[in-house]
């Protein structure tokens, strides 16, 4: 799906642009995955997973969510480098369509900074231009800046899935079911 590009402000005083990912930044969007899932426990995966990915198959998969009327992907880019990347993914049978899901992953250096809220208010807002009735994510245990970025948006608790994730050092966490009932 086509996004509009977006100034926005950061609390730094920067300035950011909000906008479609381009086959251009095929190779920074496989950079990106593996800088954010080396930085937190957070993601489903570890840098790692990520090796066997090509700047090729990068390219076919940013071609297609754009083309795609059914995923919006927005990221962040701070002069010139991806910063942060979000989406949303609807739902598209008969069953399902009422929902969207979201992911989101900035990298450490640029948290705290609204890019986040920016995201969100970008995402809600394409929810319901498409009349979608329920948002939903999941997020695991210990991410408490992620649930209050997402409580901030409306967003809350409906279930929780224990021993979802486990690391490589055999902890285990619990991972939270979110949804928001967006009203008309
Ligand atoms: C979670 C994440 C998306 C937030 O994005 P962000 O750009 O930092 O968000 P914002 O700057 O818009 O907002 C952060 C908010 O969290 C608050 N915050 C900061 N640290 C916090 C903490 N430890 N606990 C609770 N809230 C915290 C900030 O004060 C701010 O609140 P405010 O908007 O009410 O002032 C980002 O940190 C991230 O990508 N983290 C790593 C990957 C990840 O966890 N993705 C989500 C997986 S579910």
């Amino acid at each position: 799906m086509k996004f509009e590009n977006k100034e926005i402000n950061l609390k730094d005083g920067r300035k950011a642009i909000l906008r479609n990912p381009l086959i251009s930044d095929a190779e920074q969007l496989i950079k990106h995955l593996q800088i954010t899932c080396g930085e937190t426990d957070f993601l489903t995966h570890y840098p790692e997973e990520y090796d066997a990915m090509t700047v090729e198959g990068e390219e076919k998969w940013v071609k297609s969510s754009v083309d795609s009327p059914n995923v919006l992907n927005i990221c962040c880019e701070i002069d010139g480098y991806i910063t942060g990347t979000c989406h949303i993914r609807f739902g598209d049978k008969i069953k399902t369509r009422h929902r969207a899901s979201v992911g989101i992953s900035i990298e450490k250096l640029y948290w705290d900074l609204g890019i986040g809220s920016a995201m969100f208010t970008e995402l809600i807002t394409a929810a319901k231009a498409r009349g979608t009735e329920i948002m939903e994510l999941e997020f695991v245990e210990g991410n408490s800046r992620a649930r209050h970025l997402y409580e901030k948006f409306g967003f809350s608790v409906v279930s929780e899935k224990p021993n979802a994730f486990k690391l490589k050092d055999g902890t285990y966490l619990r991972e939270f079911y979110m949804q928001k009932h967006l009203r008309y």
